[in-house]
């Protein structure tokens, strides 16, 4: 082989091994803690169990006869309490749920480590120049 290829060789597999440690190593990067994992995995259930996602998108998949519900937790004059009030009545649109305290409970927890994984607001995000995506505010 000559010394070109085997410089050009080199210097890809480098590249490739340092982007692909980067993404790695930025793949946690934005993650909140301040939630239960377990009670946020069962809340995901409780989600799938009562098919939210047939109505309501997470980060925009899912079902769109309701809004994005991906920040909802945090979205100004929301709020845990608000969102529990509103899937036990529900409203014209929605039909009311009737979860038990425990349900409710995690539902909120998943509710709450959705939100804390990111924005679902594209217009939050810039792409960097190595290509990458960065989110700058929270919505
Ligand atoms: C049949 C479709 C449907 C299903 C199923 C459904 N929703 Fe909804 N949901 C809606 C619609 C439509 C709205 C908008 C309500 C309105 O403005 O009247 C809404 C509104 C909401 C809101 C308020 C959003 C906001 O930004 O104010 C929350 C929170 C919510 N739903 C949670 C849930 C959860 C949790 C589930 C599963 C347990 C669920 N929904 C299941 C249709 C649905």
């Amino acid at each position: 082989m000559n010394l070109v290829l085997r410089i050009t060789y080199v210097l890809l597999c480098s590249l490739f091994i340092w982007y692909t440690f980067n993404i790695y190593a930025r793949a946690g990067e934005k993650r909140a803690d301040d939630f239960d994992t377990n009670k946020a995995a069962s809340g995901r259930l409780v989600w799938q169990n009562y098919n939210c996602q047939a109505c309501h998108q997470l980060y925009g998949l899912g079902g769109y006869l309701g809004p994005d519900l991906t920040n909802v937790y945090s979205a100004g004059g929301k709020g845990e309490d608000y969102i529990k009030a509103l899937i036990k009545s529900g409203t014209k649109q929605m039909p009311g749920f009737h979860l038990t305290e425990l349900e409710m409970e995690q539902l909120m927890e998943f509710l709450k480590s959705t939100d804390a994984s990111g924005s679902a607001d594209p217009r939050s995000f810039i792409t960097t120049r190595s290509g990458m995506i960065q989110q700058h505010a929270k919505q």
